[in-house]
């Protein structure tokens, strides 16, 4: 029996679908990356904006025509979450829709599907945990996720995170540690602390992320520990001394602002002005001088005028970002931004959109073209698209290709820098 799995959207479901991966391996179907094989069928949504739900449609569409006539298709994710019964009624193919808080029961799921044949959606918050009944999880290669808190209470006003995670749960110290000690075991060298707000996390056994980081580095054969997303209200003195104190601790922040404007800030309900964030930046900076920092931005937000697209372009010259994610906002459905008044057009959006990312594509290229002549440190993660050729990432999370051979996967070599481009670095081992 073969499993096909495709994931959309972010690291938490790439996580998500990785605990899948292994609940379903233990119930004996294989990994295939040839959908027509499969017997299950798994596609794993993101609803953040409307293209990325959109794209599950097209997909069904494309899967259906070339799958087994037996296999089962699997709808996980966000979207399922957001509206389980509307997207059974509108994809007819769907077997199974789960939400993300119930993939425990996914093996139960399958198992009454096989013997009833009726269509089921699971996508209510169940009062038990999933982490306590799911298959152990198991390093899938070099660099691992680990989610140490899920569901987010900020409800940003464009936001249908807080809708499709749930509430704010963070797992306990004790168990996030043991993950993460076999994750080690199983091959892990780098493991990425995942939360909706990962800095606020708050479970029991450590005080905050900065004690659990602390904690964490202090695992044998762990080489690298990098978090992700930190919402800027709630970074904490601890976290940013930890990378001071903790050299396993990797030079990185993914801080988003998403906007330059303090208007447009309130109105998106974030809980900080731009002085609050730039004080966090230099903090930072003075902890740890080389830090390389990043950020999410949402361009065309209603009521944004050309004066609060300036400061949001001020705010990046500012700060000077090492890399970013920038979208145009997207009105969702049940979000209080998207009946607000003063919807920006579309052309309005995209011309911004278009101006900011331009800029930050050239600081992203100057941060890149800055490390050319120095020598670092990168993990070796996976095969490049040429042949002979080894990708890996440096301390800054920049993707370096070097040619070396599959075994070195796993590695952390020296390598002199000899090229940069925005997107990527080459160079030599030393
Ligand atoms: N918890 C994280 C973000 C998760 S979503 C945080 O608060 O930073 C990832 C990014 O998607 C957000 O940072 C935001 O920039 C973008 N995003 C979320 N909702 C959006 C929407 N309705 N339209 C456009 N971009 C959106
Ligand atoms: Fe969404 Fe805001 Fe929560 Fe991030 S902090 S997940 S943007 S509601
Ligand atoms: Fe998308 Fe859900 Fe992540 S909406 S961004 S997959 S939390």
């Amino acid at each position: 029996m073969k499993l096909f799995i495709k994931t959309f959207g972010c690291q938490m479901n790439m996580y998500d679908s990785a605990r899948i991966r292994v609940s379903l391996n233990a119930l004996g179907y294989q990994d295939t990356d040839k959908p027509e094989q499969a017997d299950i069928i798994l596609l794993n949504t993101c609803h953040i904006r409307e293209k990325a739900s959109e794209k599950l449609f097209s997909e069904i569409g494309r899967l259906v025509k070339i799958k087994k006539k037996s296999a089962l298709i699997i709808v996980a994710g966000c979207v399922v979450q957001a509206d389980g019964e509307e997207l059974l009624k509108r994809a007819h193919t769907v077997d199974i829709a789960v939400g993300p808080q119930n993939y425990h029961r996914l093996p139960e799921l399958i198992t009454r599907y096989n013997r009833q044949k009726g269509r089921i959606v699971l996508a209510d918050f169940p009062a038990e945990s999933k982490f306590d009944f799911l298959e152990p999880n198991l390093a899938q290669g070099a660099s691992c996720f680990l989610a140490i808190q899920e569901g987010c209470d900020h409800f940003c006003s464009y936001c249908v995170v807080p809708y499709t995670r749930g509430c704010e749960y963070s797992r306990s110290a004790g168990e996030i540690m043991e993950e993460a000690r076999r994750l080690v075991q199983t091959g892990a060298k780098e493991i990425m602390l995942l939360g909706q707000n990962v800095n606020g996390w708050h479970g029991d056994g450590a005080k905050d992320l900065g004690d659990l980081i602390r904690m964490m580095a202090e695992i044998e054969g762990l080489k690298r520990i990098r978090y992700t997303t930190s919402y800027p209200s709630e970074m904490t003195e601890n976290i940013i001394t930890a990378h001071r104190d903790v050299p396993k601790l990797m030079p990185y922040i993914h801080l988003p602002i998403q906007s330059g404007s303090n208007r447009i800030l309130k109105a998106m309900n974030r809980q900080y002005t731009c002085e609050e964030y730039l004080r966090l930046i230099e903090r930072f900076r003075e902890v740890r001088p080389d830090i390389a920092i990043s950020s999410d931005f949402i361009v065309g937000f209603p009521g944004e005028t050309d004066q609060d697209f300036q400061e949001t372009l001020d705010i990046v010259r500012q700060v000077q970002y090492a890399s970013s994610f920038s979208f145009k906002f997207s009105a969702r459905p049940g979000t209080p931004a998207s009946i607000m008044k003063n919807q920006i057009p579309e052309s309005v959006k995209t011309e911004r959109l278009i101006q900011l990312q331009d800029l930050l594509l050239n600081q992203q290229k100057e941060f890149n073209l800055n490390t050319v002549g120095k020598t670092l440190d990168i993990l070796l993660i996976e095969e490049g698209k040429e042949k002979g050729q080894i990708t890996g990432y440096t301390p800054y999370l920049q993707n370096v290709h070097i040619s070396g051979k599959k075994s070195q996967i796993g590695e952390i070599v020296s390598v002199k820098i000899t090229n940069a481009t925005a997107t990527s670095l080459s160079g030599e081992p030393v």
